[in-house]
């Protein structure tokens, strides 16, 4: 998996998800983009995008219970850290990608790699 938070900007493509009045601190928001599911997190006032995908089993990993900036797998408990998509503990070894976060005026964007 890929960190594109380490991508050139330039190579990413950037999207408006929300605006920063739907996603409030401690919250998260699922998104849906062509098929790729991604979420956002709002956490102690910062932005965190990451694919909803755990790279265990595929399990629904956006739905999980987040501790700090960690995101607990609710199928099967690996953690990954939701600011660069690390994978923390097993069974989960493999990373997630994580995404650039930005915000213009009120509006929330999400950096995806050109062409996916
Ligand atoms: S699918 Fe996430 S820990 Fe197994």
């Amino acid at each position: 998996m890929y960190n594109y938070i380490e991508t050139d900007p330039e190579q990413l493509e950037f999207i408006q998800i929300a605006t920063t009045d739907e996603l409030q601190e401690g919250e998260r928001l699922l998104i849906d983009i062509e098929g790729d599911y991604f979420a956002v997190f709002k956490v102690a006032g910062e932005y965190y995008a990451i694919a909803d995908l755990c790279s265990h089993d595929d399990g629904p990993l956006a739905e999980g219970d987040v501790e700090g900036h960690e995101v607990i797998c609710p199928r099967h408990g690996a953690r990954f850290d939701m600011r660069s998509g690390k994978a923390l503990t097993l069974p989960a070894v493999v990373d997630i990608p994580a995404y650039p976060v930005k915000i213009e005026g009120d509006a929330i964007l999400v950096g995806l790699p050109l062409g996916d």
